[in-house]
């Protein structure tokens, strides 16, 4: 490979005459009561810009109506001045951010609750509250409580919620007014406690109203993941070990640990983006075609996918993860401090902030197929990918330079950001002798679609609205994916880090990344 040159493709128009079913079309989401529990950085950041977009957007109907609860003494006046800052700052809008009056009227579907959690008397004021917003519509309506509370009092909150009857178990999905509970990231801290949090889970609800949210599932490239993988006949038959080398599957972020030390010496990088965001991607890699798209054929693909991945043994463990943690460094040119000299981090903390890891899906589409998967904090940029590299020619009938090889194909699936795929392969540089070169085939959607707009929790909270679970994980899921992780993080739970901090912020991770790597030939990507 000597020369590199980028190639760009044009998208064609839709051909409506092969489709086989009418296109969906957005529906708006059913008369519904949101209920949120915690009202701080998700709901400020997130949780109310998305369901303002939505509103926007005319999908959610004037009979919808947010009641939050949170610790904050405060009433429905003072949520909606709070929520019409954050909206300033973190919804989207033209040069002088939202629109006053969309603002203003989102406003008005607002109510505040305050009270502790771990009260009774929070829940007989809550139902009181439900009550009074429901009267103001007649007609049933859905109720949606959503868990955007510290992880550790979940399984209170659901058992509450249960027991005063305020979030009742609807055992048939057809019931009308349903009931259905959003319950964020993470799920458990290890496979015993998903299991015991699965279990009470269980005892207060039906699975097709439990909502387990990964954030990753709502981003647009992991959506088209499926539509690429099972929309395209061209791919499929090389998506297997006969084609495919490995594959690599990147999570960087130049981002530290921002505020968020006291969760994240608890959880470290793999809790915080392998058990959920990674594996979630490689199961969409990795599965079987699933039979339709309904949420428990795709899920039951995952689930296997995920449970095929070969139990990493302790005498094993160097050879399928290595962990590190960020010490100072420069990141776009500025200093930064180092993981344990950001606020609330222990001074020798040994919470991994990078983390590699090879897993084997033991079946036989991958059977010896390495996925390295990979992730990161204060890595050179953010950047999420999944590349693809495909087996080398058998054979090279090409000259090729002393000490060069044919470079592999590659396909690289762009998750963020610039979403796109890039198809890398081989031509023929032009001229009289035979050289080769590398050329990118290029697929943007800014070109194609223009940006993306919409943020993944608007695409979540509005499937979860209307009752389509297949972007939201199920118990086995979660279950599959902690089997996966487990062994490591016992492993290196017993293992004090000695070598802590070993890369610097603005690296690309530490040297035995590279080195565990390249132990069974193949290198990082720079994405
Ligand atoms: C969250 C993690 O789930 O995902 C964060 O808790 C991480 O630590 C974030 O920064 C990354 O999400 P995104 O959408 O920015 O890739």
């Amino acid at each position: 490979m000597n020369a590199r040159a980028a190639t760009t493709i044009t998208v064609a128009e839709p051909t409506p005459a092969v489709a086989a079913e009418p296109t969906p079309q957005l529906r708006r989401a059913e008369p519904c009561t949101m209920v949120i529990f915690g009202a701080g950085d998700l709901l400020h950041r997130k949780l109310m810009p998305s369901l303002f977009h939505l509103m926007g957007d005319g999908l959610l109907p004037d009979e919808f109506a947010v009641l939050a609860v949170a610790r904050s003494q405060g009433d429905d006046d003072w949520f909606r001045t709070e929520v019409g800052n954050a909206l300033r700052t973190f919804a989207q809008g033209g040069d002088g951010g939202p629109d006053a009056a969309a603002v203003r009227r989102f406003a008005s579907h607002l109510h505040y609750l305050p009270g502790e959690l771990d009260d009774m008397a929070t829940y007989a004021a809550l139902r009181r509250r439900i009550g009074d917003i429901d009267a103001a519509f007649p007609g049933g309506r859905g109720h949606l409580f959503y868990l955007a509370i510290p992880p550790s009092l979940y399984a209170d909150a659901i058992t509450r919620l249960a027991q005063t009857g305020v979030a009742p178990r609807v055992p048939d999905p057809r019931q009308r007014p349903w009931v259905r509970i959003i319950i964020e990231k993470p799920f458990g801290r290890s496979l015993a406690s998903a299991v015991e949090l699965n279990a009470c889970v269980r005892r207060a609800f039906a699975e097709h109203q439990v909502y387990r949210i990964d954030h990753y599932l709502g981003k647009e490239t992991v959506q088209n993941l499926l539509v690429f993988r099972f929309a395209n006949s061209i791919f499929e038959p090389i998506w297997n070990r006969a084609h495919v080398h490995h594959v690599q599957i990147t999570a960087a972020e130049s981002v530290g640990v921002e505020h968020r030390a006291r969760y994240y010496e608890e959880a470290g990088v793999v809790r915080d983006m392998f058990q959920n965001h990674l594996l979630q991607l490689l199961s969409l890699m990795a599965m079987e075609p699933p039979v339709t798209f309904s949420a428990d054929a795709v899920r039951d693909e995952k689930v296997k996918a995920l449970r095929a991945i070969r139990p990493i043994t302790p005498d094993a463990m160097h050879d399928y993860a290595v962990r590190g943690q960020y010490g100072p460094g420069t990141i776009d040119g500025r200093p930064v401090p180092g993981y344990r000299e950001e606020p609330d981090v222990a001074p020798g903390s040994a919470t991994p902030t990078y983390a590699a890891i090879r897993f084997m899906i033991d079946n036989w589409r991958w059977h010896d197929v390495p996925f390295y998967l990979r992730s990161g904090k204060r890595l050179p940029h953010r950047a999420t990918e999944i590349a693809i590299q495909f087996r080398k020619p058998p054979h090279v009938m090409f000259p090729m330079p002393p000490g060069e090889t044919m470079e592999p194909n590659t396909l690289a699936i762009r998750v963020q950001p610039q979403e796109g795929i890039t198809l890398r392969f081989e031509v023929k540089v032009p001229g009289i002798e035979v050289r080769t070169a590398s050329v990118d085939m290029d697929f943007s959607y800014a070109e194609a679609f223009g940006e993306l707009e919409h943020d993944a929790y608007e695409t979540l909270l509005l499937d979860c609205m209307l009752g389509e679970a297949t972007l939201f994980t199920r118990s086995d899921e979660v279950e599959a994916a902690w089997t996966a992780v487990d062994p490591i993080l016992d492993y290196w739970a017993g293992k004090r880090p000695e070598h802590f901090p070993n890369y610097a912020a603005g690296a690309w991770g530490p040297a035995v990344a590279d080195q565990f790597i390249a132990r069974e030939g193949a290198r990082w990507r720079e994405p």
